[in-house]
């Protein structure tokens, strides 16, 4: 498969979070893990995104080792993106240098044509200049995916997306969503707690139980 988990096992002293977790995953798929709060949700995340180091177990990206018993490939180098739970934008930067972040410096070319493109995709042409807290609580999640888009990943990881919007915003989202992961053939694992989320959006739904 495209990303094979296997017996992936995290704890940190005497409490395990999750034991022997298994999991593949279809290029171009959308799957969501569903699992209450406290489940260890976000930590898969970051384990896949390689700022959790998991007891043992394996993640195979693509054909490539990302975490064994041996490897730690370390997060930039992991074509994982993963759009945090609160966006963690930069507040120092302007939209379009949040977005081009991820772009690796010698691509300029690139950095500008993708930057541009995803500011046209998510609606953002008229605030590229403004800073994260000039935008609205919609328009920072733009950015943020638009910033996860921007560096190419293999996987975006998406913590609990829809928790910080409001009914309409959230259903608003959904459609947008599905329209640009499917434009971009990237993969998505999305995190949550609520089933009509998971439902709305996924393929194929695992439950962490
Ligand atoms: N390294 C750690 N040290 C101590 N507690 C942790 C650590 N990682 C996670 N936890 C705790 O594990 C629990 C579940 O983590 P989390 O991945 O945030 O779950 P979820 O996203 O499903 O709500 C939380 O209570 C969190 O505080
Ligand atoms: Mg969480």
């Amino acid at each position: 498969m495209f990303l094979d988990v296997k017996n992936l096992t995290f704890a940190f002293g005497q409490t395990v979070l999750f034991e022997n977790l298994n999991m593949s995953i279809e290029a171009g798929s959308f799957t969501a893990i569903l699992g209450p709060s406290g489940k260890g949700k976000t930590t898969l995340l970051r384990c896949l995104a390689g700022l959790e180091k998991p007891v043992s177990g394996s993640i195979v990206l693509d054909g490539n080792t990302l975490t064994s018993d041996e490897i730690h490939i370390e997060p930039h180098a992991r074509k994982v993106g993963l759009l945090f739970q609160d966006y963690a934008l930069f507040p120092h930067m302007s939209v379009a240098d949040n977005i081009g972040y991820g772009v690796r410096k010698e691509d300029k070319a690139f950095k500008k044509m993708i930057v541009n493109e995803l500011l046209g995709m998510m609606d953002l042409k008229d605030f590229h200049h403004r800073k994260p807290s000039q935008c609205s609580g919609g328009q920072q999640q733009r950015i943020a995916i638009a910033r996860a888009l921007a560096s190419q990943p293999k996987v975006l990881c998406l913590d609990e997306p829809f928790s910080n919007l409001d009914q309409e915003l959230k259903e608003r989202m959904r459609g947008l969503m599905k329209v640009w992961f499917k434009q971009k053939g990237v993969t998505v694992i999305m995190v949550t707690h609520d089933v009509d989320d998971a439902k709305a959006m996924a393929d194929t739904i695992v439950e962490l139980k």
